[in-house]
């Protein structure tokens, strides 16, 4: 066998047999099987047996009656009984085209990768199928912000929530996985340091049925990528909390000091950011620094965010206080959390840029 292609399901009885025959049209000359791992409440299982007792090559079906880690734990499971090494994992709606897998399959024999990324975001790709607007947005920025938490690992990755890709079995410690919903790949490329490749495709329309996405799903996903990240982030944070106090304790002396307020409070935030900065040089990013750029320009750039922060900051309090009518220290305190976060993405994304 030369290749596993493997197909979580959940609810697509009317698209399996659709999916077996234009894989099968696709994949000629290339030894193939398809593994469907099912947590169907509907007809799929029916559907899936149906067409493999006619299907022009080998497909099997594991259905789970209860089933963990839901569509990364199917893809895991699928991935263990496979055949072959090479693995490629696909959604069972046809949003992949399977006229894409020879190129993807033909990119991972070059040889040169250990998982090749189906993308819908690199040039000449296009995430059009999207359901809608919001849909779109809430893509774009949680890539965003999976890149800004893993610089390293998805260095050149554009699409790491893609559910289409292949992957060598052998490169992946499997055991050591946590699926936990829908970004299996990400688990994957986070967990454990492998070659990448991306090949464009456009992510088309469903060809039946709905999508199981949902507000449970991006729940899943932030606590997912917080449970990957956690190291570098909730370091960032503690020195940020760090920094919060040091700030007010000098504003504090420098008043006791017979200083105004005003100038107290900005050598106070001064003082603060300098640290803040020399820490995270120091504990957070210490294996982000490039030496092209230099300490005094990634200095220049976390100052100069800093400063447009704590300005910008201001008028976004006070609209928050005359709009929202809500109180000003909980107004304060929403800005300074989207400020963390903000912060948090500008300086792995930008000054530490890989
Ligand atoms: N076995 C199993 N168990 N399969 C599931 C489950 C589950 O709990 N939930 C969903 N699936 C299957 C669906 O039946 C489908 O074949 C595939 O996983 C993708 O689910 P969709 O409901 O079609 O998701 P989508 O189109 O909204 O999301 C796709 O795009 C995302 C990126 O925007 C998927 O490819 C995601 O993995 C991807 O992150
Ligand atoms: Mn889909």
């Amino acid at each position: 066998m030369q290749l596993s292609i493997i197909v979580p399901t959940y609810n697509e009885a009317p698209n399996v047999a659709e999916l077996v025959r234009r894989v099968a049209d696709a994949v000629r000359g290339i030894e193939t099987e398809i593994i469907f791992v099912d947590d169907s409440v509907d007809a799929t299982p029916a559907a899936i047996a149906d067409v493999a007792a006619s299907a022009p090559l080998p497909v099997r079906m594991i259905h789970r009656d209860t089933p963990t880690g839901g569509l990364g734990g199917a893809v895991v499971e699928g991935m263990k009984i496979a055949d072959s090494d090479v693995c490629l994992v696909m959604d069972g709606d046809l949003q992949h085209p399977p006229e894409d897998i020879p190129a993807l399959f033909g990119r991972f024999g070059v040889g040169d990768a250990d998982v090749v990324v189906a993308s819908r975001y690199m040039v000449s790709g296009s995430a059009r199928g999207l359901a809608d607007r919001t849909r779109v947005w809430v893509s774009k920025l949680s890539t965003l912000l999976t890149r800004a938490m893993f610089p390293i690992r998805l260095r050149g990755v554009t699409d790491p929530m893609t559910g289409f890709f292949v992957v060598d079995r052998t490169r992946i410690d499997l055991e050591g996985l946590h699926p936990r919903g829908f970004k299996i790949l990400l688990e994957m490329l986070a967990r454990k340091s492998v070659r990448v490749v991306e090949v464009p495709f456009h992510f088309a329309d469903r060809f039946a049925g709905e999508s199981k996405a949902s507000v449970r799903q991006g729940v899943n996903f932030l606590v997912q990528l917080t449970g990957l990240r956690f190291g570098k982030m909730s370091l960032f944070a503690l020195i940020g909390a760090l920094g919060a106090v040091v700030n007010l304790v000098i504003m504090w002396a420098l008043i006791q000091l017979g200083m105004n307020y005003i100038p107290a409070a900005i050598i106070g935030a001064e003082v603060t950011i300098v640290g803040n900065f020399l820490l995270q040089e120091r504990f957070v990013f210490q294996d982000m620094r490039s030496d092209a750029a230099g300490v005094w320009s990634r200095f220049a750039k976390s100052f100069a965010f800093n400063n447009i922060e704590a300005l910008v900051r201001i008028p976004v309090i006070a609209l928050l206080v005359n709009t929202w009518h809500i109180s000003s220290v909980i107004a304060a305190g929403l800005t300074l959390i989207v400020a963390f976060v903000v912060r948090f993405m500008f300086h792995s994304l930008v000054v530490y840029a890989p």
